[in-house]
């Protein structure tokens, strides 16, 4: 039995649209920021057949049944039982599926002895889902070409901050991440105009993470957010993700750094808005936040480590 937990990251410059052909390969370079606190813990066991078991209930889960497909035409992987286990909400925009396939690859590599360094469980984890690239490493985190394997660039210790998390809707979102991107790759005038700028977006994180600047690192995440949901709105039919309580976050949190704190908003493919901001403001900034009509619960999170066993 091999027991391994993964976090959540969220991404300040977003990855959306896929390229064409095998590997699921992003179109778009991306910078994502590991969390502690919230986490996936997987158990994976040798078994008679295959068991997947996700928050206690059995399921089918094709994402996972494909990955363990393509995994098997490398590598002796004997039956599995798969147990995996969200301590925060699946499918609500929270990525679940990055902690998920980052837990998975590096259990299913422990357990089974196939020797993957971290660029290699990045690789893999990618197949499984893109953002599940960046998991595997904690702290900043960027994702991009010739080779697709994510590249820690700071650690978490290094420059610490929180992430406050206004969650305004806890319901299942209705439009997958996959889904939404090949709809706004074949029906969004504006698909071409966002690959194209993406390029420079992502180095402009990248600097603002390598110096620390706070300022510069939130004017290019709010500006990468909003890019990518006018792609989303723009698409046909339109992937809308926000409710009212998403605008009211967004534009109290534009307020406030108005004001001089310093945080910042990014969203990902659901309604919950990320407030990342500095430790020493995340408590006032969580309160001006839970007093707004429509936001359900509001959690404070640091930054977190990569993907790691456990229990072997
Ligand atoms: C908006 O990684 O979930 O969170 O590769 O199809 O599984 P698949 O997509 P996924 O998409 C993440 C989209 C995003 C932005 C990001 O995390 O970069």
């Amino acid at each position: 039995m091999t027991r391994v937990i993964a976090h959540p990251n969220i991404a300040l410059i977003k990855y959306w649209g896929k390229a064409d052909g095998p590997g699921n390969i992003p179109a778009t370079p991306s910078l994502s920021i590991t969390l502690d606190t919230l986490c996936t813990t997987t158990t994976v066991e040798d078994a008679p057949r295959d068991e997947i078991r996700l928050n206690g209930q059995v399921t089918t889960d094709a994402k996972v049944a494909k990955f363990l497909d393509q995994l098997r035409r490398e590598f002796q992987v004997p039956p599995l039982s798969i147990e995996s286990t969200n301590n925060f909400p699946t499918g609500a925009g929270l990525a679940s599926s990055a902690s998920g396939f980052a837990a998975l690859i590096t259990a299913i590599d422990a357990h089974c002895g196939l020797n993957m360094d971290a660029t290699r469980r990045s690789q893999w984890a990618r197949r499984g889902s893109g953002s599940a690239a960046r998991s595997v490493f904690g702290g900043f985190v960027s994702l991009q070409p010739p080779d697709w394997a994510a590249q820690p660039l700071r650690p978490a210790s290094d420059w610490p901050l929180t992430v406050v998390i206004a969650i305004t809707d806890t319901e299942r979102k209705t439009v997958s991440s996959s889904h939404g991107m090949e709809r706004s790759r074949l029906t969004s005038p504006y698909y071409p105009a966002w690959i194209d700028s993406t390029q420079a977006a992502w180095r402009e994180g990248r600097n603002a993470v390598e110096q620390r600047d706070f300022n510069a690192l939130a004017a290019i995440a709010e500006h990468s957010t909003l890019a990518m949901h006018a792609l989303m709105i723009s698409s046909r039919p339109p992937l809308l993700y926000w409710n009212p309580a998403s605008l009211a976050v967004i534009h109290t949190i534009r307020g406030l750094r108005e004001a001089g704190v310093p945080v910042f908003f990014t969203i990902d493919a659901g309604p919950q808005v990320k407030a990342v901001c500095l430790p020493e403001v995340a408590d006032s900034v969580a309160s001006s936040l839970r007093s707004l009509p429509g936001v359900v619960t509001v959690m404070n999170v640091g930054l977190g480590p990569g993907a790691s066993v456990v229990d072997a």
